[in-house]
């Protein structure tokens, strides 16, 4: 059972300066939340209730106002600095001693992931003992990602980070559960060619022992980062269209938080009214009331 998630919120942005020049790009509104909100939600989805939060020293004062230590949402935040971006395979060592040998889950803080069933998909990635599980999407631009291919019996032959020639649309989502082994493989790893410590490096040791598993994520899910002025753009569109369509709130901790046991509908509306009389302080408030299913 992993019980730990990471939530990597550092890195330099520069694919958004100069928006990201002064402020952290994961701390930008997709629609009516900070980014950050929706990789959240997506680890309390998963039935984790401790997270570490990691970004550069600069911004992690913000993250650590805007979270504290995550009471009102029923979970343990804890927070860590990353100097320098120096790999999303880092988070591993900078949190070697949070983790503390158990298994552990990261989210990227650039990464929205919607759809039907995801919670109880999340959970069994987290409940699996033994080996690593990734996500898969299929995407249009795979040269952007890290690439997985597959054999025709649908078991991952391989992952290679941004090839200029993918082997398969299917792009690896920056959602991972690792078990108790991941340090002792992060431990393993040495810098590539661009200087960074690889998140897909790590994938593939976890291959080489045969106990990577790759869920595809299907046609009923969204997958979006908002890494660039368009993606980011498609997000906040996203978000508006099925809130608005729906009355679904999409990327709310609070919300999950309360679907989850984690906080009971008395902490909710709390929460709701702190939140105040925006349109998601209403519907916070109305779900902590019952009125949605
Ligand atoms: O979004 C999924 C993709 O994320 C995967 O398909 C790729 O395999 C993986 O390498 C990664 O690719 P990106 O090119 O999107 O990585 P990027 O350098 O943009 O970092 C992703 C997020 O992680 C970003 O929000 C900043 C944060 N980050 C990144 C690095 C390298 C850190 O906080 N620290 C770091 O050292």
């Amino acid at each position: 059972m992993i019980r730990k998630g990471i939530l990597l919120a550092g890195g330099s942005g520069t694919r958004l300066h100069p928006i990201t020049q002064a402020t952290s790009k994961q701390l930008l509104p997709v629609y009516d939340k900070p980014m950050v909100y929706y990789p959240l939600s997506t680890l309390l989805q998963a039935g984790i209730r401790d997270v570490l939060v990691i970004s550069t020293p600069q911004d992690l004062p913000q993250f650590q106002r805007l979270f504290h230590d995550g009471a009102h949402l029923g979970v343990r935040i804890s927070y860590a600095e990353q100097p320098s971006p120096d790999g999303i395979a880092q988070a591993f060592l900078i949190g070697e001693e949070w983790i503390a040998g158990e298994g552990c889950a990261l989210v990227l803080g650039d990464n929205l992931i919607h759809g039907d069933h995801l919670s109880s998909m999340l959970c069994a990635a987290s409940a699996r003992a033994d080996g690593a599980t990734v996500f898969a999407y299929q995407v249009r631009d795979p040269e952007r990602y890290g690439v997985v291919s597959f054999d025709e019996a649908g078991n991952a032959t391989g992952i290679v980070e941004k090839p200029t020639r993918p082997e398969s649309p299917w792009a690896v989502t920056g959602l991972y559960f690792y078990d108790h082994r991941v340090t002792s493989f992060a431990r393993r790893l040495r810098p590539s060619a661009r200087g960074e410590l690889e998140i897909t490096d790590l994938n593939q040791i976890y291959l080489r022992e045969g106990v990577l598993k790759v869920e595809r994520l299907g046609r009923g899910t969204a997958w979006l980062d908002a890494g660039t002025p368009d993606s980011l753009l498609q997000a906040a569109t996203f978000v508006q269209t099925i809130q608005s369509r729906q009355g679904n709130l999409v990327g709310s901790p609070e919300e999950v938080a309360f679907r989850m046991g984690f906080i009971d509908a008395a902490a909710l509306r709390a929460r709701a009214a702190m939140i105040g009389k925006t349109e998601l302080g209403r519907i916070l408030h109305e779900i902590g009331e019952g009125h949605h299913a």
